[in-house]
């Protein structure tokens, strides 16, 4: 059955790829953008020498075997005009618009310039995982630029930007339905990630600023710059340093565990916290039962509550089974322990109701247990939320 969706990605690969696609999906037309956007990269006129023919049709043909382009710091400076329009910026660079000379619209993160070994070690990671990647809820990366200057990735342009901006803001609002598409969408890219590619992706770094959403509302994963191929073989890939972002990275990324693709598991269920709560999962200085949303969801979960949790979301008495449903998933899917969280295939089949849900156990029970300990051997008591952070603490001790 794997086997079989694999190949028809496959099939559905090449076909976006080498016909103009008739069709409004938008992952085939990004494609066929792409090789428009090429011939015109690359001069043409009537009396092309053999040599530009047998150019033009390697870049067609690197295209179709979904390779990045190679562009040039000079061609980068054209498709942003400059560098004028930033988009935003992250751990690694800053995210500027721009777009091809055919008009179709890109965004080009330039890395820092002082490259360290760690971030130059992601940039080969990205483009070599990506580049053979494709998926419609990926986003695509149409290129590159390695120059001991500029150091750059190129990738499809996504209209409405990241999923952050309308779930933390007070003027940005998407309707529930919507958000609860966008989850299924971005569970079925990590799912792509995990269970379809040739090589397992490890995402590292799921959060909603990694989610991005095209023109129609449509989520894609971005940035695998912090993926690393791993062969399915290989059970566990050796942490080396730590990984992710505070808040959504799983335990045994910043503990001396070993890592699986079920830390991406983890970091999904945070984000379904915050897409459930439309509010970032810490909030410290509000109502402090709530101070940590995961846990406060724990709580209503184990009362029998979850109907009163979704008034307090403001969700409609016809998205409340969705919301219950989110609730028991995003309880499963931050399991302490990764053998106890599902794999990515059961989440989607699980968001889209064809699975049940089981009632899901505590997944703070360690929490407590290291409270106590905590306690025990220094005389105070600390608060489970901090432990939540992760690698950042902004520890809350009381004396006892
Ligand atoms: N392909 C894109 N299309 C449209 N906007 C983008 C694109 N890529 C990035 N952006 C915007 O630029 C911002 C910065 O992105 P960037 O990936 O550099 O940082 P980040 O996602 O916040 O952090 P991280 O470095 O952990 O990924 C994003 O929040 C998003 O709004
Ligand atoms: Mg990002």
């Amino acid at each position: 059955m794997k086997l079989q969706s694999r190949e028809t990605n496959r099939i559905q690969l090449r076909h976006s790829s080498r016909t103009r696609s008739t069709s409004s999906s938008s992952s085939s037309s990004t494609s066929n953008n792409a090789i428009e956007a090429t011939k015109s990269i690359i001069p043409q006129n009537e009396a092309s020498s053999p040599v530009e023919i047998a150019s033009i049709e390697k870049f067609l043909d690197n295209i179709m075997k979904e390779k990045p382009i190679r562009f040039t710091p000079q061609q980068l400076t054209e498709f942003t005009n400059n560098y004028s329009i930033q988009l935003g910026s992250g751990g690694f660079g800053i995210a500027y618009r721009g777009s091809f000379p055919n008009g179709v619209p890109i965004a080009v993160k330039v890395l820092h310039k002082a490259l360290n070994k760690r971030a130059e070690e992601q940039f080969m990671a990205e483009v070599a995982t990506i580049g053979r990647t494709y998926h419609i809820h990926l986003v695509r990366l149409y290129g590159f630029c390695f120059d001991p200057t500029v150091k750059a990735l190129v990738y499809e342009f996504m209209e409405n930007g990241s999923l952050d901006y309308y779930l933390f803001s007070d003027n940005l609002r998407i309707e529930w339905a919507t958000l609860y598409e966008i989850a299924i969408g971005t569970a079925k890219g990590i799912r792509y990630l995990h269970e379809e590619c040739e090589q397992r992706i490890i995402h590292y770094d799921i959060k909603p600023g990694n989610v991005l959403l095209d023109k129609n509302f449509s989520p894609k994963v971005a940035d695998f710059g912090l993926a690393k191929l791993c062969n399915r073989d290989v059970t566990h890939v050796t942490n080396t340093g730590g990984r992710g972002t505070p808040g959504y990275a799983a335990p045994e990324m910043w503990m001396p565990l070993p890592v699986t693709h079920k830390c991406d598991v983890y970091s999904f269920g945070m984000l379904l916290f915050e897409i459930l709560g439309r509010r970032r999962n810490l909030n410290l200085g509000g109502n402090e039962s709530q101070e940590w949303f995961p846990r406060w969801v724990w709580d209503k979960y184990e009362n029998g509550e979850l109907g009163s949790l979704a008034l307090v979301c403001r969700i409609e008495q016809e998205g409340r089974e969705k919301a219950e449903r989110m609730s028991k998933l995003g309880l499963w899917c931050v399991q302490y322990k990764p053998e106890g969280r599902p794999s990515m295939g059961k989440v989607v089949r699980m968001l889209e109701g064809e699975e049940e849900i089981m009632a899901p156990p505590n997944p703070f029970e360690y929490m407590d247990l290291y409270a106590k300990e905590l306690a025990s051997s220094t005389g105070t008591m600390t608060t489970t939320s901090t432990i939540s952070r992760g690698s950042t603490t902004s520890t809350k001790s009381i004396q006892v």
